[in-house]
């Protein structure tokens, strides 16, 4: 079965409920414009919890495809954890995906790859997808270990995980040095840590896990560089950050195909 393509925006810590209804209201009017077809191209956008249920009013009274996601959760159910937000508040808000482990996250936050991988289990024990989040610093690379690394990152992130659970998930390969740098990794370098992913994907699993498991890439993607990125066999789609905040850079990503 093909994969369908998903193009997820991350919007990080920017936009107040105001602007993010600004920004999905123009996103869905061009996406109209432009007769986008989601089932081929699955269009997400990942706001700031503040803005979550603004999103909701708006994609549930006007009946918009676009979908919804967070930008993490808790791996606790509720109680005294102060700040935190659980899996069934994003439940109630019709939250379809959830990312976790972004290396922002990781970096200031001190995420490791086993809470990462909690957070992926929660979350798709409250129904929901997660965008599971790896890649490498640029000392990593720089020393040719990049696809070492990002596997163990991968083998300790769906170590709980089931192939049921994995063939439903998401997973973003984000190489830190490219992340809000404009310093793009070429589709060859997408498609080598993509691929190496599958692959691993398929020892740990089986193939058909491996085959129904979707893969992005992130990290400075445009409108000017996607169609390469997108045409190579593994990337299925991308987690955009800066790019997804202006409505018709974001619509021409996620036209793509156009
Ligand atoms: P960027 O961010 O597109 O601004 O590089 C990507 C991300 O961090 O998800």
């Amino acid at each position: 079965m093909a994969r369908t393509p998903i193009m997820a925006g991350n919007w990080k810590m920017n936009l107040d409920h105001l602007e993010a209804a600004h920004l999905v209201q123009s996103l869905a009017w061009n996406l109209k414009d432009a007769s986008h077809d989601y089932s081929q191209v699955e269009v997400v956008v990942v706001p700031p919890f503040t803005d979550i249920r603004t999103v909701q009013s708006l994609v549930e009274s006007d009946e918009l495809s676009i979908r919804y996601g967070a930008q993490d959760v808790s791996i606790h159910d509720e109680g005294a954890y102060t700040g935190e937000i659980s899996t069934g508040m994003l439940n109630k808000l019709g939250v379809t995906y959830v990312v976790v482990g972004h290396s922002e996250r990781r970096e200031y936050h001190n995420e490791s790859n086993e809470l990462v991988g909690q957070k992926a289990k929660k979350v798709l024990d409250a129904g929901m997808t997660p965008i599971m989040c790896c890649g490498e610093a640029l000392e990593i690379r720089k020393a040719g270990q990049h696809v070492s690394y990002v596997l163990g990152q991968i083998d300790a992130m769906l170590a709980n995980l089931t192939a049921e659970e994995v063939a439903k998930s998401v997973i973003a390969y984000e190489p830190i040095w490219a992340i809000g740098t404009g310093e793009v990794a070429t589709p060859e370098d997408a498609q080598e840590v993509c691929g190496a992913i599958r692959n691993r994907i398929s020892e740990l699993f089986d193939g058909p896990v491996a085959e129904a498991v979707r893969i992005q890439y992130g990290g400075s993607v445009k409108s000017s560089n996607v169609r390469e990125i997108m045409a190579k066999p593994d990337v299925d789609g991308a987690l955009v950050g800066g790019a997804s905040l202006k409505a018709d850079e974001f619509t021409k990503i996620a036209t793509y195909l156009k």
